[in-house]
């Protein structure tokens, strides 16, 4: 898709940003960040009194970003040793910690449990290796499960986690209860990401609460949170989606209301019978950062291909866009072109054939040193992005006061060299 003409982003023209940090750059927007996790705290606490919102790490590493999102009340949300260091290093506590995925090696598992974190436990041999920490440790282990089911509105994500329909999760349930050293007092599960129908989330909620029921009742532990994980789209298009946007992208309310609606009916009940309100942690991944962060790249080259059509070559490619092949990304002009708009195939700048930014968008004729700005690239891209044959940009945030600084340098021959060894002789 193409819009409309994009000549600055955050009231800094487009010109100006290229000419002081280079191109490609990224260029991350403070104000959009914390409008958008903003924008997640009201919609749920003024739904639902106990909210608890952890920044998804993997979605974007930056540590300026990371850093606005918990002076906003986030917590982390990690999946492995390096993300769980990074959280620490960011002086993020372990309490405040949450601690996911299907890997974490034993040294860092310790760590965390030493350190309060809340780990959420993915399958058996987990089980059997914090039994083994609480065991040397002689400590107790608070406990949260990752569970997998089918909401009848998204495919299962069911390699993650304890499966509900097989009996799994009640099985781990029983051998956490049997044991002196783990506790169970959370209940998780991530349904997928870019979730455009919200009917998903009731059903996980409904699906969810039905589960810590069974489960208190079969075991007598007693389950304090219970975590919808993330999902939320951004504002973008996922190829093949062809609805106009704003019919079928959902608002943050929407979400909050598809959760918390079923949530609130089982919290009354639940009340009534005497029994603690659970806490609701949400973990928003690329409806917090996507559209806070625009790529800034640069035509190197164009070119007519031998059956007419026009390409032109830029200097981002998939090294820095790892999603293109997923999402029709916004690509937008600086500024006007005269011309037809005709069908032009994008590449990337890589001596690769798989370096295609996109097939055939109509755009006018295009020429050396015309800028494109593409959005949103918050999600996913820089994290997944590769240093292979170009090196990484310098991105660039734009402060709410108007001013600007590099958050992460661009790479260069040093930095990527640092851990080699070549052998002397
Ligand atoms: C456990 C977990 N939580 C949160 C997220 C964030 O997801 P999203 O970016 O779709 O919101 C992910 C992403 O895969 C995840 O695996």
């Amino acid at each position: 898709m193409v819009s409309t003409i994009i000549s600055s982003i955050e009231g800094v023209s487009v010109e100006e940003l290229a000419t002081r940090y280079g191109s490609p750059l990224f260029v991350v927007s403070e104000r959009q960040l914390r409008q958008n996790i903003q924008g997640l705290f009201t919609a749920f606490q003024s739904r639902y009194s106990d909210v608890v919102y952890g920044w998804s790490y993997k979605t974007n590493y930056s540590s300026a970003i990371a850093q606005i999102l918990h002076q906003e009340g986030a917590w982390a949300e990690v999946v492995s040793k390096f993300e769980y260091e990074k959280a620490r290093s960011l002086g993020i506590d372990g309490d405040k910690i949450i601690f996911n995925g299907p890997y974490k090696p034993k040294n860092i598992l310790q760590q965390a449990v030493i350190e309060g974190a809340h780990i959420h436990v993915d399958h058996f041999d987990e089980l059997t290796l914090l039994q083994e920490i609480g065991t040397e440790l002689n400590h107790v282990i608070p406990l949260t499960l990752r569970l997998n089911f089918e909401t009848g509105f998204s495919e299962s994500w069911s390699r993650f986690g304890f499966n509900i329909e097989n009996g799994q999760a009640l099985a781990a349930a029983h051998q956490i209860k049997k044991s002196a050293v783990l506790k169970l007092q959370g209940l998780h599960s991530h349904i997928g990401t870019f979730i455009l129908d919200t009917r998903a989330y009731a059903a996980q909620t409904r699906i969810m609460c039905a589960f810590m029921e069974v489960v208190e009742e079969a075991t007598g532990c007693e389950i304090n949170s219970l975590d919808m994980g993330g999902g939320f789209v951004s504002h973008h298009a996922m190829q093949g989606i062809k609805l106009p946007e704003n019919q079928i992208v959902p608002t943050m309310d929407d979400y909050a209301e598809a959760i918390c609606t079923p949530l609130l009916r089982f919290v009354t009940k639940r009340l009534k019978q005497g029994k603690p309100q659970p806490r609701l942690i949400l973990e928003s991944g690329r409806a917090m950062v996507d559209d806070a962060v625009h790529l800034i790249t640069r035509v190197v080259a164009t070119k007519k291909l031998p059956n007419g059509q026009r390409a032109a070559i830029l200097d981002a490619g998939v090294n820095l866009f790892s999603l293109g092949h997923w999402y029709d990304h916004k690509i937008q002009l600086t500024q006007k072109h005269e011309g037809d708009r005709n069908p032009t195939n994008l590449y990337g700048p890589l001596c690769m054939n798989t370096d295609i930014i996109r097939h055939q968008i109509p755009l006018p004729p295009l020429t050396y040193n015309d800028r494109l700005i593409i959005s949103p690239m918050g999600a996913y891209n820089h994290s997944q992005s590769l240093q292979f044959i170009e090196y990484r940009p310098n991105v660039v945030m734009i402060y709410k006061n108007g001013s600007m600084s590099t958050i992460c340098r661009a790479e260069n021959l040093k930095t990527v060299t640092f851990q080699e060894n070549i052998q002397s002789f």
